[in-house]
């Protein structure tokens, strides 16, 4: 293995720079050359190809985004797009590819590795959504400014005596909600792994209100539904006024936490290691804080489960 590309696609998240350092500085350490593809898939598909240096991932570790860019690629769904994509690989000589991404990035990547080019996965994402890894690069860093965010949001919640519904990122998965609400003291979290009763989160805000609670945050999961619809409900239904505030993209963006700095250079570096050792087709992850790979396809064809010790805490928390 001498020569080795590097690729983030999908939704950035923070951490993917960290990741990237690690897979070039290992890469040029065991004297492997590593060229970074800008724009994910669709620059592989246009040759946007570039061989990196050490100093090409300095003062890189601590920064949000991803200095290679990110997109979502049509193209690159297709058999020519894929081969097309092969084809420029080739020509740069390079022998295997580590791509940085969530599991549309991942299908991808098993289609390389079907059409026998070796690839290896690497999970970027805040969603925190991909089996396989206990947790996923940026999802930590994405947890933290969802926190601080609410700690703000409670501040105003607490001067005016309001209920805020606040909207978190996370695709179809509900980690980003749970855990921030869970970390915030949300009084009510509502995520799509759960079904979710207006009825019952009307007796909940009010019953805090007999006790003498004067706010309330709910938590609400993008895939859970909107926060918008949520407020309408509660106004209809019980004449609950509240205010609404949807996070958005802030919630990709920041310097990457320790915790996410780490992760990436220890998942970069076993992706080095598998692919030194001619393995592909794999994806590595985080479990139980040991670094693992498993089989993308099996990555693909499983499901990521929230921790459902954390949905009962949370219940039990917010009585
Ligand atoms: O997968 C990351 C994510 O931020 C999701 O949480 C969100 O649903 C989606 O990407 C938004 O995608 P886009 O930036 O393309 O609008």
């Amino acid at each position: 293995m001498k020569k080795i590309g590097v690729l983030t696609s999908g939704g950035d998240a923070p951490g993917m720079n960290a990741a990237i350092r690690s897979v070039v500085r290992k890469g040029i350490f065991h004297d492997v050359e590593v060229y970074g593809i800008y724009q994910g898939y669709s620059g592989l598909i246009f040759g946007n190809i570039h061989k990196m240096e050490l100093g090409s991932v300095g003062d890189i570790i601590h920064r949000g985004g991803t200095i290679l860019h990110s997109a979502r690629s049509d193209d690159f769904k297709t058999y020519d797009g894929q081969m097309k994509g092969i084809e420029q690989l080739k020509q740069f000589g390079i022998e295997a590819l580590v791509v940085i991404g969530g599991d549309g990035s991942f299908k991808g990547a098993e289609k390389l590795t079907e059409h026998g080019f070796p690839t290896i996965g690497i999970p970027g994402t805040i969603d925190n959504d991909i089996p396989g890894t206990d947790f996923t690069v940026g999802f930590d860093t994405a947890l933290n400014t969802v926190i601080d965010a609410i700690d703000k949001i409670r501040d105003t919640a607490s001067s005016h005596e309001r209920t805020f519904i606040i909207e978190a990122m996370g695709r179809d998965a509900g980690d980003i909600a749970l855990w921030s609400g869970l970390a915030d003291g949300a009084e009510t979290i509502l995520i799509p792994e759960e079904d979710y009763d207006m009825d019952n989160i009307i007796h909940r805000l009010r019953r805090g209100n007999h006790r003498g609670k004067r706010h309330s945050i709910i938590v609400v999961a993008e895939g859970a539904g909107s926060a918008s619809d949520v407020a309408a409900d509660l106004k209809e239904n019980a004449g609950i006024d509240t205010r609404v505030t949807v996070l958005g993209h802030i919630q990709r963006g920041g310097s990457p936490t320790a915790y996410d700095r780490v992760l990436a250079s220890r998942l970069g570096g076993k992706a080095l290691d598998l692919l030194l050792e001619g393995e592909a087709g794999k994806m590595v992850g985080i479990e139980n804080n040991e670094i693992v790979s498993h089989n993308i396809q099996s990555i693909l064809t499983g499901q990521h489960k929230i921790d459902p010790q954390l949905i009962r805490l949370a219940h039990e928390l917010s009585i």
